[in-house]
């Protein structure tokens, strides 16, 4: 008897272990299958980086077309890296490019800011199968795939016939621009030129270049009115420019008597027109520049079709324009 109830015993406790094994064997087994699995559907899921590479991290501006790019991000499920100069410096601008380059990234979203400089690393970039699409700044010799942006040449002649027609064709101007070398900025100028041309009473008599800061654009408005007394009008072709040349005009008392055109409808510009110191600014859309040129490179890196140029709205306003959505008239 008791020889039995002993090896009764021994085979349980036998069975016993040999169930825990194979459970912890298979459970483990069960688990290492379930871990491939779920990185094959990662894999297959496997989100594209793209890097959107600005003319200066920190602008305002550019903070809108990051917005754009990030609201497309999580629409689309792609992961934007938003990463560039601190300050607006076409070496270090073309240095993060490279590294979006050699990190291998899947497109590359960034201005063509001017051919000599920009194209070779747009170029180099396309050559190792990484598209670039240009945004709010086009570089059309490139061999980059789409644009996103403001036809800026037509937005200068905008602004050209809004200032004829604001100062009934008689103004003496002097134009802060963001940056000589860049083509955007050359484009609004030129655009701007042509439309005035041919008007008598209009006469550009200065133009000097911001760095893209208010404190450029400050410092700049000051040296035209020292120089040039006769200046009656102003037109700032990047969006801190106007901003810079209303508190000169502030300072000197000139509001109200000098003619202020700048460019873009950040809030501080849009308080200006509200406040009677800026007269018209032309509006661009950075918000939608972003998103478009994420969901533009998600269509290019899954080979379809896209255009090769997409022109944001551009138009001028002016303080009715604001009064128009409700806002109240500022003293
Ligand atoms: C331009 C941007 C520029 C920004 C500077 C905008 O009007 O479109 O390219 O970086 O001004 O503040």
């Amino acid at each position: 008897m008791g020889f039995l109830r002993r090896l009764l015993t021994t085979v349980l406790c036998l069975g016993f272990i040999a169930a825990v094994f194979f459970s912890v064997y298979f459970g483990m087994k069960a688990l290492q299958f379930g871990d491939t699995v779920m990185k094959t559907e990662a894999k297959a899921k496997r989100t594209y980086h793209f890097v959107l590479v600005p003319e200066e991290m920190d602008n305002d501006y550019w903070r809108l077309v990051e917005k754009g790019a990030r609201a497309a991000e999580k629409d689309f499920g792609v992961t934007v890296e938003y990463t560039g100069p601190e300050k607006a410096d076409t070496e270090q601008h073309i240095k993060t490019i490279d590294m979006a380059i050699a990190s291998k990234a899947d497109g590359i979203i960034t201005q063509g800011l001017n051919e000599k400089a920009f194209d070779p690393i747009i170029n180099k970039a396309m050559q190792k199968g990484i598209p670039v699409v240009t945004v709010d700044t086009d570089s059309p010799t490139s061999e980059r795939i789409a644009y996103v942006g403001t036809d800026n040449y037509y937005a200068g002649v905008l602004a050209g016939k809004a200032l004829i027609h604001d100062t009934k064709g008689k103004a003496v101007v002097g134009i802060i621009t963001g940056r000589f070398d860049a083509a955007h900025q050359r484009l609004r100028v030129q655009g701007f030129r042509d439309a005035v041309k041919n008007v008598p009473g209009i006469k550009i008599v200065a133009i000097e270049e911001s760095k893209i800061t208010r404190i450029g654009a400050a410092e700049k408005a000051s040296k035209i009115l020292d120089e040039h007394p006769d200046v009656t009008a102003f037109y700032g072709t990047s969006a801190l420019d106007a901003i810079g040349i209303s508190q000169v005009a502030e300072k000197r008392h000139l509001t109200g008597s000098l003619y202020i055109i700048g460019f873009d409808t950040l809030p501080e510009t849009l308080n200006l027109i509200r406040t009677r110191k800026i007269d018209a600014t032309v509006t661009q859309q950075p918000y939608e520049m972003g998103y478009k040129s994420v969901e533009l490179m998600l269509d290019i890196v899954k080979k379809k079709k896209v255009p090769e140029i997409t022109n944001t709205e551009t138009r001028v306003i002016h303080l009715q324009d604001l009064l128009h959505k409700g806002d109240a008239p500022q003293p």
